[in-house]
């Protein structure tokens, strides 16, 4: 616990959770990040279409952004497989409040992922982000099967997509829904 500083107004609404660490009035928020198949390879995977930022460094930039929203915890997931992203999306209701999710190439043919965002989706929005801009590539890349089962969707901007669906999710989650923690 820091200094206790006496400020009226907004200014007091905004330096007592900057002194304290903490956020007070504003409920904190638990969000689950998931990444598919070969996003592990960032940065030495097709640099061209998906950038030069590892997986690693995206969500060291994800956890700043985080910092910076206050209260903000995210937690990061990768798997190749598409039934361990099933799971965890099952696993979700009670324990987040909401999702950021690269499919990776299971966007364009995973119903079952598809499935699972949906049946959660009455209490954890999700955001679907990519790293390139998948209608500007071959036409197999142009369906996602995932989207509509998510409250938007960010492409084309390298890592940088993480961090605008992020915001996007974190002023979806307060502006409309009263969060679980
Ligand atoms: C991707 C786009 C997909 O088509 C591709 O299969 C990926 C990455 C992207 O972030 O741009 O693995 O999801």
């Amino acid at each position: 616990m820091g200094l206790l500083v006496f400020t009226a107004g907004k200014q007091a609404a905004l330096a007592i959770p900057l002194i304290c660490g903490k956020t007070f009035g504003m409920k904190s928020l638990k969000i689950l990040v998931l990444n598919g198949p070969n996003l592990n390879l960032l940065g030495t995977r097709e640099p061209e279409v998906y950038g030069r930022e590892t997986l690693d460094s995206i969500a060291q930039d994800m956890n700043a952004c985080a910092e910076t929203l206050a209260g903000v915890e995210l937690e990061f997931f990768q798997s190749n497989a598409e039934s361990d992203l099933i799971t965890r999306i099952g696993a979700t209701r009670g324990a987040y409040d909401g999702i950021i999710i690269n499919p990776a190439a299971l966007t364009h043919t995973s119903l079952g992922l598809a499935d699972a965002l949906k049946a959660v989706a009455d209490v954890i929005p999700a955001v679907e982000v990519h790293l390139s801009n998948t209608h500007a590539r071959e036409e197999i890349r142009h369906t996602s099967l995932t989207a509509p089962a998510c409250i938007g969707q960010i492409m084309g901007f390298k890592g940088e997509s993480y961090i605008l669906g992020l915001r996007a999710l974190v002023r979806h989650l307060r502006a409309y829904t009263s969060p679980s923690v």
